[in-house]
């Protein structure tokens, strides 16, 4: 998929991974849609900034009927702080299903005919390593990715004949400010490297998309992967910790 002339839509563009993304496919020469709950506080220039609720269907179809030549769709938008499934707060369980699955869903069923009247593009999903393990102390979040996964490939064999690619990016840990806080928070100094910084991803999935990739992991991604043949079994953040 080319990214110089093609026509990009990023959602959750205020802050974190988002905000590389959109940075990097201007850099690349895509239009860009940088898209946010809160538009103000988006920072990306030479972007279109656009407001957008993933888990609003009116603020989605608002936007999709805007963004009318979107190609490329990159669903990095999420609410990643769930809590456990067991004892947590059952709204925050369900808002992040609600932004991960339902939200990521709704995009993607608004921008679908968009994609196929420009001639298939490629949909970018923004996963997490945490989706083929789990998080103790947030639970909800993995199994809300583990939903998106199971998303992602279902929409890939549905959209394979209008020509779209869907493509899912797995990363570990991202040295965003929500990751960062998340780590200080529990008191843990997570080893030197065992964060990927935001941009260094964005660039590694926007060359995997640019490649044709289905897939794209970091290296904790891929040591996720690898766990998927054996018993299942928690993600460790200690096992990243520094010392
Ligand atoms: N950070 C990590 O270590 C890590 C690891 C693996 C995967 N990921 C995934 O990478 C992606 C980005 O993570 P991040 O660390 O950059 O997250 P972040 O800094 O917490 O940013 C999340 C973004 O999503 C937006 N968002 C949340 N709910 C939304 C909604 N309903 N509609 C529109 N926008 C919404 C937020 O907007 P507001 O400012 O309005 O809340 C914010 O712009 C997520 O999909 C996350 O699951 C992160």
């Amino acid at each position: 998929m080319e990214l110089r002339g093609a026509t990009a839509l990023v959602t959750g563009t205020n802050r974190g991974l988002g905000h590389h993304f959109a940075v990097e496919l201007l850099r690349r020469g895509a239009k860009v849609y940088a898209t946010a709950r809160r538009p103000e506080l988006v920072d990306v220039p030479g972007a279109e900034v656009l407001r957008l609720d993933i888990t609003d269907q009116a603020s989605v179809d608002a936007v999709a009927a805007v963004a009318d030549d979107v190609d490329v769709l990159v669903n990095n938008a999420a609410f990643t702080a769930g809590g456990n499934l067991v004892t947590g707060d059952l709204d925050a369980i369900r808002l992040a299903m609600d932004s991960n699955y339902y939200g990521t869903l709704a995009v993607i069923r608004a921008f679908a005919p968009v994609l196929a009247r420009n001639g298939g593009g490629a949909i970018l999903n923004v996963l997490s390593a945490a989706a083929w393990t789990t998080v103790d102390g947030n639970t909800a979040y993995a199994a809300a990715k583990s939903a998106q996964w199971g998303l992602t490939n279902g929409v890939r064999v549905e959209l394979r004949g209008q020509g779209t690619l869907v493509t899912a990016l797995v990363p570990g840990l991202i040295a965003t400010e929500t990751m960062k806080d998340f780590a200080r928070s529990a008191g843990i100094v997570l080893a030197e490297g065992a964060m990927i910084d935001p941009a260094d991803l964005a660039r590694l999935a926007l060359d995997g998309l640019e490649a044709g990739d289905i897939e794209i992991l970091d290296h904790l991604g891929a040591d996720a992967k690898a766990t998927l043949t054996g018993p299942p079994r928690a993600f460790d953040l200690q096992s990243v910790a520094a010392g």
